[in-house]
């Protein structure tokens, strides 16, 4: 039976003291960046474990920023992964230099250490890793490349908020992280982004460059005990949060540790009621590491199901239920073909993941009886294509 409503991937659970917040930061007068992004910096960072954090409009704008600060130019190489969201490969384009991909794990989805190994040429500058889906990459392994090659490490925590590697939480696994708050995920200002680090010369340079490339930012310069004249230090771009988003994410934070437990037990459900049909589940969260649940990634299993990735998603949409694709393998898409001249069977568990990954909804918006619809749709579609 299909559903009444279609089920969103991925929606937002907006609550009336998040609006309420929303309309404070309207009601004060200011709206644009000033003491509800410095506050959400401040306790984003404590949350992830970083001494400093800027907020921005986006992720990408952090990986942009980042990159730049790190003095990247025309000729040098960063180590990516293709199995991400093109913003991640994109912004080592913007800065002129050139993305190297190495292949991930067909299970995790997460770089392989020994191909980011072999990937490193007297050009590689920097990794990009992605902890993909919320599950912390190997960063014993990448900061042991790093070490030995003097390269720095740049993450790419869009998934990865709750994300933990041995102990370590998600603001200390780069120089640089920085995190996404699109409107799918773990938290959410609609449209925003976090840079952390510890280094603090790093952040205000992150800070300058977010904003035009001016000394001061516009609290500092509006306030009444403001500076007379800012100065242009070098040109900069426009990637600040404003306070009317950063109501939203403050209050998302005081919910991430209930929301985590959700998306846990709606996974634990996933997990149970999809084992034995043909697809391979994502496995558990390596010994000693959290995994922040962001997304739960099926492959189907083609051969034994009897209809592809694409024919069970087109089920679901008929049964009412949105999922996610999560990705086409970067490598593929047609700039990158064009530009860098990849082609199929260049990374090919990149590949295997690109033709059968299927994102199920997973969001704490989800009632029981919503995961319970998309098992059903799940079984009732591989029933039928057996
Ligand atoms: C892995 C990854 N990197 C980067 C981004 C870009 O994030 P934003 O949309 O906040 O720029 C996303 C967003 O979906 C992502 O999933």
């Amino acid at each position: 039976m299909a559903r009444k409503d279609f089920l969103v991937f991925g929606a937002p659970k907006i609550s009336e003291d998040e609006i309420a917040e929303v309309v404070a930061a309207l009601r004060s007068g200011w709206i644009g960046t000033g003491p509800r992004a410095q506050a959400f910096e401040r306790r984003f960072a404590e949350r992830v474990g970083a001494r400093h954090a800027v907020a921005l409009n986006s992720c990408t704008a952090g990986l942009h920023l980042a990159l730049k600060a790190a003095g990247l130019r025309a000729g040098d190489e960063v180590i990516t992964t293709p199995m991400t969201w093109c913003a991640t490969a994109n912004v080592i384009v913007h800065v002129g230099a050139t993305p190297v991909f190495a292949d991930v794990d067909r299970a995790t989805g997460n770089l392989l250490p020994e191909a980011v190994e072999a990937a490193v040429t007297p050009r590689t500058r920097a990794l990009l890793p992605v902890h993909f889906a919320g599950r912390a990459c190997d960063m014993d392994a990448l900061d042991d490349t790093a070490r030995r090659h003097g390269l720095k490490v740049i993450c790419d925590a869009a998934h990865a908020i709750e994300t933990e590697w041995k102990g370590r939480r998600s603001g200390t696994l780069g120089e640089v992280s920085a995190f996404s708050f699109y409107a799918n995920k773990n938290l959410t200002t609609a449209e925003g982004g976090m840079a952390v680090t510890d280094d603090p010369a790093l952040a205000e340079r992150l800070r300058i460059l977010s904003l035009h490339g001016v000394s001061a930012d516009a609290w500092k310069r509006f306030r009444a005990d403001g500076p007379a004249h800012v100065q242009v230090v070098e040109p900069g771009f426009k990637y600040n949060m404003p306070d009317v988003l950063a109501a939203l994410g403050l209050r998302q934070l005081e919910k991430l540790d209930a929301w985590q437990r959700r998306r846990e037990a709606l996974w634990a459900f996933y997990d149970r009621e999809l084992a034995g049909l043909p697809l391979w589940l994502p496995p558990p969260p390596e010994p000693g590491c959290r995994h922040a649940r962001h997304l739960y990634t099926v492959l189907v299993d083609d051969a034994r199901a009897g209809l592809t990735r694409d024919a069970l998603r087109e089920a679901l949409r008929r049964r009412q239920i949105g999922t996610g694709l999560h990705y086409m393998a970067l490598h593929l898409q047609p700039y990158y073909v064009r530009a860098f001249g990849f082609q199929r069977g260049d990374f090919p568990n990149a590949e295997f993941i690109s033709d059968r990954t299927l994102s199920l909804p997973l969001s704490p918006a989800m009632t029981d009886d919503d995961a319970e619809d998309v098992v059903e749709a799940v079984r009732d579609a591989l029933r039928q294509g057996a």
